[in-house]
C-alpha cells in the first residue's frame, strides 16, 4: 500500500486509500481511513477543464483500442469486490456456529462445537478472499499496463509534435509549461487510469454491496449506522473548506519560492555584480515565511481530520452495538451477524468518502488532458510537400522574389526584399542592428515561411524540398552559438555524424580551434557544461565554425561568426574560411565592414529593405547609406592617420 500512497499524492484521490482487490480485507480499515496525508487537500476543487465533455470523450476515444482490456478489468474489479463483500457474513455464520456450540457445551446439551462446520466456513472465506485478491491483482495488473501504453503514447505524439512545430509557436510559449505537459499533466492522466478508475468502480460497488448486506442483516443496524453519514460529511466540509485555502496559498507560495530559488540560481553572476544578495535574502525569507504558515494550517486542518473521523466512527460503533445488543438479546440477530456489520460499517465510510471526491479527481484528470489535448492540436508547421524534390549536385543559384515576412501578421520586418545570387557568389549583407539580417538567414534555412513571395534555390522554390534536405545545404555559424551539454568531440562532429575523429581534428585546425582545445586537460574531450559557460564566447564561435567546415556543405552562411573573436585570430579564420567558400555560394553577415569589403556583392539592409546593392567599390563611389556606414567605422582610424 505505501507505494500506491506515494504516487498517489497528485491524483486528488484521498491517501491511504483502497488497492483494488483488498478493499474489504477484514480489519484492513479504519473508520475515516480515507483521510491520511493529503486528505483534504485531494478533496479541494482543483481546476477545471474548460470543455468537461469534450475532453473526456477523447480521452476516452484513447482507451478505444483497450476496450476488451478494460472490459475485463470491469469484471474482475467487480467480481474482486462482491467476493469480499460477502467474506464478512460468511464468516459471521462460523463465530454464530462457535457461539451456538460453546453454549450448548455450557448447558450440557447438544453436541457441543461443530468444528466440521466451522471449518468448511472458514474453507469457503479462505477461497472467497483468495479469489478477491486473484481478481485484483489480475485487474490491477491489466490496468496498469493499459495506462502505461496510454501515457507512452501521449508522451510519444508529444515529443513528435514538438518536432512538428513551428518556429513561430517557441517563440511565444514558456517551455516550463511544455515540459509540464510532458510530465506532470501525462501523469495525472496515468494515475487516474492505473488507480481513480478501478478505486471508483470498487468504490460504487463496495458502497452498494455493503448496504445490501448490512440490510440483509438487520435494517435497524443499518439505520443506526447512517446516522453517522451526514455528521461525517459536516465534518469533512467543514474542514476541507477551511484547509482548502491554506492549501491553495501553500501551492502558490511554493510556486513562488521555487521561482526565486530557480532565477537565483540562473541568474547567479547577475546577482553578484549588481550586489543583490541581501535584497534577494530578504525577498526569499518573506516568501519561505508566508510558505512556513500557509503550510502549517494546511496540513494542521489535515492531520486533525482523522481523528476527527475517527471519532465520529467510534461513535457510530457504540450505536451499532448498542441496537446490535439489544437485538441479540430479543433474538433477532445472531452474534455472528453483529461481528459481520461491523465490519461492514468499518469499510463503508472509506469508498463512501472516494465516491464524494470522484468528481474532483474527474475535473483535475480532465485539466490535465485538456491541456495535453491542446498542445496536441497546435497548428503545425506546414506539411511537407508530397514527392519532394530531392536536391542533388547544388549549384547555388539563390533568389528572394519579393519577399515579405513578419514574425507576427501586425509587425512586418521584411517589406520586399529581392535579390538574385548567381552560384559560388560570396555575398555580404550588411546593415544596422535589426535591420533583419538574422531575419533573412532564417526564412532561407525555412525556419520561417514567407508571408508572400517566394525564395527559390536553383530555381525551385524552397517549399518544394523537405525541410531537412535544404538545411543540409546549408552550413552555418550564427550569432547565437549552437552547443550543447556534451564534449567538444561530439560538438563539432554534430556537422556531420559520420566523421572520423581525424576528419574532426583537421576542422579544428582550419577553424584556429585545435590548439586551444588541446590546451584543455581533457582536450577534445572536455565536456561543455550545460549553459556552456567553460570556455569563453570567442571559442564558441571556433567550435561552430569548425563544425561548419567539418559539414562540408553546398552553401555557407556565417552571422556574425567571429564577432567575438580577436582580429588577428579572424584574419586567420578568414583565410581558412575564403579556402571553404571558394565555389560555393555564400552569406555573410557582418558589422565590421572591414571583413567583407572583398565580397563579391553586398546587400545593405535597413527597416527589412535592401536599400542598396553592388561591390564595395561601387557603392562607396554612389556615396549612399554604405558609404556612410563604411566610413562612420573608419573615421577615426583615418583620422588618426591624417594627423
Ligand atoms: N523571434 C522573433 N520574434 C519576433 N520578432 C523578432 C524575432 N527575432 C527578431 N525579431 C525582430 O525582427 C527585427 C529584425 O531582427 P534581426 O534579428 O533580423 O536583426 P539583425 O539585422 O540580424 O540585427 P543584428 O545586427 O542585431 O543581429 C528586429 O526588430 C527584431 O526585434
Ligand atoms: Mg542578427
Amino acid at each position: 500500500m505505501s507505494t500506491h500512497n506515494d504516487t498517489q499524492k497528485n491524483t486528488g484521490m484521498p491517501s491511504g486509500g483502497m488497492a483494488p482487490g483488498n478493499a474489504m480485507r477484514p480489519g484492513g480499515m479504519r473508520p475515516g481511513a480515507a483521510f491520511g496525508r493529503g486528505g483534504p487537500q485531494a478533496m479541494m476543487k482543483g481546476e477545471k477543464a474548460r470543455n468537461f465533455k469534450g475532453t473526456m470523450k477523447k480521452l476516452i476515444a484513447y482507451l478505444g483500442p483497450y476496450k476488451l482490456s478494460i472490459l475485463v478489468v470491469l469484471i474482475f474489479a467487480v467480481g474482486s469486490t462482491i467476493f469480499s463483500i460477502v467474506g464478512p457474513k460468511i464468516l459471521g455464520k462460523a463465530t454464530t456456529k462457535l457461539f451456538e456450540g460453546v453454549m450448548q457445551t455450557i448447558a450440557g446439551t447438544g453436541t457441543g462445537i461443530d468444528f466440521g462446520y466451522i471449518g468448511g466456513i472458514l474453507l469457503t472465506v479462505l477461497i472467497l478472499y483468495g479469489a478477491s485478491a486473484l481478481f485484483g491483482y489480475i485487474q490491477g495488473w491489466i490496468m496498469s499496463g493499459v495506462s502505461v501504453k496510454i501515457t507512452y503514447k501521449f508522451r510519444e505524439e508529444i515529443l513528435s509534435k514538438i518536432n512538428r512545430m513551428p518556429l513561430r509557436y517557441f517563440d511565444g510559449t514558456n517551455h516550463g509549461e511544455v515540459l509540464s505537459r510532458m510530465t506532470n499533466d501525462v501523469d495525472t492522466v496515468n494515475q487516474t487510469l492505473s488507480q481513480s478508475l478501478s478505486q471508483m468502480i470498487t468504490s460504487v460497488v463496495t458502497v452498494l454491496g455493503v448496504l445490501v448486506m448490512m440490510l440483509s442483516i438487520s435494517w435497524q443496524m443499518t439505520l443506526v449506522a447512517m446516522l453517522i453519514l451526514p455528521l461525517s460529511l459536516f465534518i469533512i466540509r467543514f474542514i476541507v473548506s477551511r484547509s482548502q485555502k491554506y492549501f491553495k496559498e501553500q501551492q502558490v507560495y511554493l510556486g513562488h519560492v521555487n521561482g526565486h530559488i530557480e532565477e537565483m540560481f540562473g541568474s547567479h553572476a547577475v546577482v553578484k555584480a549588481f550586489n543583490g544578495e541581501e535584497k534577494n535574502i530578504r525577498k526569499f525569507d518573506e516568501l519561505n515565511g508566508t510558505l512556513y504558515n500557509t503550510a502549517w494550517k494546511s496540513q494542521f486542518l489535515s492531520s486533525i481530520m482523522m481523528p476527527m473521523m475517527n471519532f465520529v466512527g467510534n461513535l457510530g460503533y457504540v450505536g451499532v452495538t448498542i441496537m446490535g445488543g439489544y437485538l441479540a438479546v430479543k433474538k433477532l440477530v445472531s452474534l455472528g451477524d453483529i461481528q459481520a456489520f461491523i465490519q461492514y460499517v468499518r469499510s463503508f465510510t472509506q469508498p463512501i468518502s472516494q465516491i464524494a471526491n470522484i468528481s474532483n479527481v474527474l475535473q483535475q484528470t480532465a485539466a490535465s488532458a485538456e491541456r495535453v489535448f491542446e498542445f496536441l492540436e497546435e497548428a503545425e508547421e506546414v506539411p511537407e510537400q508530397e514527392n519532394a524534390l530531392v536536391p542533388s549536385a547544388i549549384q547555388g543559384h539563390v533568389e528572394f522574389r519579393n519577399v515579405h515576412f513578419g514574425y507576427s501578421p501586425e509587425k512586418i520586418i521584411i517589406n520586399d526584399f529581392s535579390a538574385d545570387i548567381k552560384p559560388g557568389q560570396r555575398v555580404a549583407i550588411v546593415g544596422p542592428t535589426g535591420a533583419g539580417k538574422t531575419t533573412m538567414v532564417k526564412l532561407l534555412m525555412r525556419f520561417y515561411d514567407v508571408n508572400s513571395g517566394a525564395i527559390l534555390i536553383d530555381g525551385h522554390d524552397i517549399r518544394e524540398y523537405r525541410r531537412a534536405d535544404l538545411r543540409k545545404l546549408f552550413g552555418m555559424v550564427l550569432q547565437d552559438t549552437w552547443l550543447f551539454n556534451g564534449t567538444i568531440l561530439d560538438n563539432i562532429r554534430y556537422g556531420r555524424l559520420e566523421a572520423t575523429e581525424a576528419e574532426v581534428f583537421e576542422a579544428a585546425k582550419a577553424a584556429h580551434a585545435d590548439h586551444f582545445i588541446r590546451a584543455f586537460p581533457d582536450g577534445y574531450k572536455t565536456e561543455l557544461n550545460e549553459e556552456t559557460t567553460n570556455i569563453s564566447q570567442g571559442q564558441k564561435q571556433l567550435l561552430t565554425i569548425a563544425r561548419a567546415i567539418l559539414a562540408n556543405p553546398s552553401m555557407l552562411i556565417l552571422d556574425e561568426a567571429t564577432s567575438s573573436v580577436d582580429t588577428h585570430t579572424e584574419v586567420l579564420i578568414q583565410k581558412a574560411m575564403n579556402n571553404l567558400m571558394k565555389g560555393r555560394t555564400s552569406f555573410i553577415i557582418a558589422h565590421r565592414l572591414s571583413t567583407i569589403r572583398d565580397a563579391d556583392w553586398i546587400l545593405v539592409m535597413n527597416h527589412g529593405d535592401i536599400v542598396e546593392q553592388g561591390t564595395h567599390e561601387s557603392l562607396l563611389e554612389k556615396g549612399g547609406f554604405y558609404a556612410e556606414l563604411y566610413n562612420s567605422q573608419f573615421e577615426k582610424s583615418e583620422a588618426a592617420e591624417a594627423v
